[in-house]
């Protein structure tokens, strides 16, 4: 069975990034400059936000947790978009906390509104957070994401490790040519505040189909940079199930993750489990299927009926992506709707 469940709270964001949602004046020249063309939401927006009563409601996602750690889910990371915009998603943390089989509580955030709701949400018990941090000059965070918040994501980072929400985990995606200049800056950066820090290649996942295979800097090529410059040990992973290669970093606790799906795709050993924010289970980032949780709920579905759909979707896991063949399609869903 499955042991990681992540759950999308809601599909907005307050940020626009290039890899993610590219939306901004700045995605729109860097794809025309580089490829010719704009990305596809430059034209048109093709996103549009789920309405309120499609989004599950914290008790419907409790129960869903309840019953999926019921069949070994133990640990459980809450997503987005950006899973602040959710009012009081302290409440759920506190909900999720309670639930017994559920050992690892986790955030994933881009950090905007974290100063603003950390000790409530660390109260509430959530156990730790991850941050997007893919820059480390403010005019590059800019371009990247959309916003102004280098600073305010700084502050975060130093916030969460000061409320034991450790260890304090930061993803980079790297984009060539756009920050793939800053790979040993913010290797430097992991090391001065002991982060463990994850350099994710670029998936096609982006809501402007703007994805090149140009843009991914592979897996390998940052770890021979990297190399160059520090004396890496490799971590042995906890769990097969682990999609970081992981190293350490000499003098610190500080960790280096690489996480290569496309050049380097890890899907054998996956074990996750995606419910989106409207309710349906998703199997991979890059399932052509949803399957309707929302609808079995609030038909008033017994528990073991849902118990029988989780078993069924897991059952049905495809057994790996198929980006870089000439048969892929990327998924009607980007990854602010399906959440990391
Ligand atoms: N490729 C790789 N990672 C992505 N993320 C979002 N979009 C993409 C993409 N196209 C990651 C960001 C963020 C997390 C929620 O998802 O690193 O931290
Ligand atoms: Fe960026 Fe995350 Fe928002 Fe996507 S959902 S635009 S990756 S902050």
């Amino acid at each position: 069975m499955l042991q990681d469940l992540r759950v999308s709270v809601t599909d907005r964001c307050n940020f626009r990034c290039l890899y993610c949602l590219p939306e901004t004046e700045e995605a729109a020249n860097f794809y025309q400059n580089r490829f010719g063309q704009p990305p596809a939401s430059a034209a048109r927006i093709t996103r549009q936000w789920q309405h309120h009563d499609r989004i599950l409601t914290f008790e419907e996602i409790e129960r869903v947790v309840t019953l999926a750690a019921g069949l070994g889910i133990e640990k459980v990371r809450l997503t987005g978009g950006e899973p602040l915009l959710r009012q009081q998603l302290e409440k759920l943390v506190e909900k999720i906390a309670r639930i017994p089989g559920i050992r690892d509580l986790a955030l994933t955030s881009n950090g905007f509104f974290f100063p603003r709701k950390a000790t409530a949400l660390r109260d509430a018990g959530l156990r730790r957070v991850s941050f997007s941090l893919d820059s480390l000059d403010s005019a590059n965070f800019k371009k990247i994401t959309g916003r102004d918040g280098l600073e305010l994501v700084l502050e975060s980072i130093d916030l969460a490790r000061e409320l034991g929400l450790q260890p304090v985990k930061v993803n980079a995606v790297m984009i060539r040519g756009i920050n793939d200049h800053e790979i040993e800056s913010l290797a430097e950066f992991a090391l001065r505040k002991n982060l463990v820090f994850r350099f994710i290649e670029f998936m096609p996942l982006d809501s402007g189909r703007a994805w090149h295979r140009e843009l991914v800097v592979p897996g390998r090529e940052i770890l021979q940079r990297l190399q160059a410059r520090y004396a890496l040990q490799p971590v042995a992973g906890r769990h097969a199930s682990e999609t970081a290669q992981r190293w350490a970093l000499p003098g610190g606790q500080a960790e280096i993750g690489i996480i290569a799906p496309v050049s380097e795709p890890f899907c054998g050993h996956c074990n996750r489990l995606r419910l989106t924010a409207d309710g349906k289970i998703r199997a991979c980032l890059f399932s052509m299927a949803e399957h309707d949780l929302r609808g079995l709920l609030r038909a008033g579905a017994a528990d073991e009926a849902i118990r029988d759909f989780l078993r069924e979707v897991v059952w049905q896991k495809e057994a790996r992506h198929h980006i870089g063949e000439a048969e892929f399609v990327q998924p009607a869903r980007t990854m602010s709707c399906i959440g990391g």
